[in-house]
């Protein structure tokens, strides 16, 4: 696994939430608040990110990841460019370390990447120069470590200490990344008790999610639970005969307000988004009252702030001469 953190002890990339230690996670959560604004505030700004360039590298779609992370950097004062892999050199033939080489070349401080492929990020993270930071914005099935940030941030904000929370989370846990990062923060945060629900096609292999309590029935896991993290169907990462019929899927595993009545009475729903109304969640309850999911995209913004700043803040000592 690559190494994170500078000599210092500061972060130099975020790959993934694997090996990190809690008061890292909780500086980065109590940083992030700090950039929270009610919505009709203006939004929060610094030049902390001034005379610094930060590149997206998407090569999957995405819509909250991609603008919050584009989002954070212009409000911290950065240059952002945004690549499309499929529209770059990528899809001539050239290979990720060129395409990376290229725009350290133009003086890239930050690559932030979305990539399909297992383990890319970290072999980045391992070739780029020793000024420039790696964050994931997405790692196949296996990692998404600012979702994880943000939705602790957003289950803190709620319900305060972990310690005495059961969190489900519910649906394609096998092929989420969401979930793998979720999971490893509230780990991390000390979380009393983490469910697994999925349909048996899509529980992960028993040696993954160490610690968690695995159920089959949507109504088992989420009695009286405070949190549910409802997932999508991972559609493109599974063969076309997998995907299970919409109206069966919505049917056992859809979150419905009857459902959610076993929860705690003031659990709340999350999403990572985008969600598939009517298969993994009735529009009752993702429009509903309890659910925070647009509360999860503010924090997005937060958050990617956060990790901006300390991701950047060695090359920014050094750049100032201190
Ligand atoms: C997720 C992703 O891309 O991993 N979305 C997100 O980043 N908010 C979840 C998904 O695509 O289902």
């Amino acid at each position: 696994m690559i190494e994170q953190l500078n000599p210092d002890g500061t972060l130099q990339h975020l790959v993934t939430l694997e090996g990190l230690q809690r008061p890292l996670i909780e500086q980065l959560l109590e940083r992030a608040q700090t950039f929270v604004r009610p919505l009709d505030a203006p939004s929060s700004r610094s030049t902390a990110l001034a005379g610094v360039t930060v590149a997206n590298l998407f090569g999957e779609a995405s819509t909250r990841t991609r603008g919050s992370f584009e989002l954070a950097a212009r409000r911290m004062g950065a240059e952002v460019i945004n690549l499309e892999l499929h529209l770059s050199s990528r899809s001539k033939g050239e290979t990720i370390l060129d395409t990376v080489y290229t725009l350290q070349s133009m003086q890239i401080d930050v690559l932030i990447m979305r990539e399909t492929e297992p383990g890319v990020p970290g072999f980045v993270a391992g070739h780029v120069s020793s000024h420039v930071s790696v964050l994931s914005a997405g790692e196949a099935h296996l990692s998404h470590p600012t979702q994880g940030l943000l939705d602790a941030l957003t289950i803190r904000q709620h319900k305060g200490n972990f310690g005495p929370l059961t969190v489900a989370i519910v649906g394609d846990v096998a092929h989420s990344r969401v979930a793998r990062s979720a999971w490893r923060a509230l780990t991390l945060l000390g979380t009393g008790e983490v469910r697994l629900m999925a349909p048996p096609a899509f529980m992960p292999e028993p040696e993954e999610f160490p610690g968690c309590k695995r159920f089959n029935s949507l109504d088992d896991a989420i009695a009286g639970a405070d949190v549910i993290m409802m997932l999508r169907i991972q559609k493109e990462r599974m063969a076309e005969t997998s995907v299970p019929a919409a109206a069966d899927y919505f049917a056992e595993y859809g979150l419905t307000p009857q459902r959610l009545k076993l929860a705690r009475p003031d659990a709340i729903v999350m999403h990572p988004g985008p969600m598939n109304r009517g298969i993994e969640i009735d529009s009752a309850v993702a429009d509903g009252p309890q659910s925070v999911i647009l509360q999860q995209v503010s924090n997005g913004v937060a958050v990617r702030m956060a990790v901006l700043e300390a991701v950047t803040e060695r090359v920014r000592r050094l750049r100032q001469g201190a």
